[in-house]
């Protein structure tokens, strides 16, 4: 059918219609709310993500009461640990009375209705900053590493946590902590494997609020986490994660990567969720505060794209802004 008899246009004349016909939605029920999360009381803020704080376990308990009168499901925790407790061994990783763990028993009792993600990987307590244990060359051991894990997921299982999310990339350890989830209790604690997670130089601003940066210099973590130029390996990792028990997949970073998000959703019609990192929020809120950018109608607009692309959910630095944004809609 050709013009005149086709005009796109008429659709969307009037805001009725363009309703009526709209593909995609974002709603509150879409969002995770990141909160790292440190030992000194009150809050500091981190430089280079204006309006993200780290806070105390108190300010997190407020932090999950906005949260959760705002209905944002559920929050990731990402524990700033102090220098002096970060080793080789990562052994805080595991600690029962870690920072970590003492946050999840907080949030839980004062909270029972909000999900609580933690994150697994060493990175917050190696004092090299990689996500797993090192070699005498400095090279990130697997098989070492994926026991260290299913210890520091099984202590946030003890402590709570309804979803652990292993966010380190070594293989096996989805079916690893999987196995022992369900050994000693846990089969009803959910899995979220960052499934395809990128090297990316993104995730700098997250690097400064959690301190690992320091400690990585100019190391790198491009031996176990993904070349941005793949695509196909991908679908291999989400298949994998997903045979060994995952519950949930995620693609890392977000904007840039899109297109990973859509052949997963595509391919495995799972629930599959998308990680706008630090740096995406950075680069936004740097815009908006020049003027350049208007950050209420971008950050909206870049959810709902996560939304159209095929993910299920976004962990969005943006989370409790966009929540409020919505309501006033
Ligand atoms: C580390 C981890 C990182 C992020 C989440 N978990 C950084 C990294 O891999 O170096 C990045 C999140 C962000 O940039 O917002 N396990």
């Amino acid at each position: 059918m050709a013009y005149p008899d086709t005009r796109m246009r008429r659709m969307r004349r009037d805001d009725f219609s363009r309703r009526l016909m709209r593909e995609t939605s974002l709603t509150t029920d879409d969002l995770i709310y990141p909160v790292f999360v440190h030992e000194p009381s009150g809050r500091a803020p981190v430089p280079s993500m204006p309006g993200v704080e780290r806070v105390s376990i108190d300010e997190l308990l407020r932090v999950a009461e906005t949260a959760s009168e705002l209905r944002v499901p559920a929050l990731a925790l990402f524990p700033v640990t102090a220098p002096e407790a970060k080793s080789l061994d990562a052994a805080a990783a595991w600690d029962d009375e870690g920072l970590c763990q003492r946050a999840v028993r907080a949030l839980k009792a004062r909270f029972p209705q909000l999900g609580v993600i933690t994150d697994v990987a060493l990175d917050p307590y190696t004092s090299h900053g990689q996500d797993g244990l090192v070699d005498a060359d400095g090279y990130v051991v697997n098989d070492d590493t994926v026991e260290a894990l299913v210890r520091q997921a099984l202590s946030h299982a003890r402590a709570g946590a309804d979803v652990v999310a292993p966010s380190d990339m070594m293989d096996g350890r989805i079916g690893a902590i999987r196995v022992a989830l369900e050994a000693e209790g846990f089969a009803h604690t959910r899995i979220l494997a960052y499934a395809a997670k990128y090297a990316s130089a993104f995730y700098g601003p997250f690097r400064d609020a959690v301190g690992s940066a320091s400690a990585l210099g100019k190391a790198d973590k491009k031996t176990y986490q993904m070349d941005p130029a793949n695509s196909d390996e991908a679908l291999r990792e989400v298949a994998l994660d997903l045979d060994e028990g995952a519950d949930m997949v995620m693609v890392k970073p977000g904007l840039p990567y899109l297109d990973i998000v859509r052949r997963v959703k595509d391919h495995f019609g799972v629930p599959t969720f998308a990680y706008q990192v630090s740096g995406e929020y950075a680069m936004l809120k740097a815009a908006a505060a020049n003027g350049w950018l208007d950050e209420r109608a971008c950050a909206l607009e870049a959810l709902l794209a996560f939304r159209r692309a095929g993910a299920d959910g976004v962990l969005t630095y943006h989370a409790l802004d966009a929540a409020r944004w919505l309501r006033g809609n």
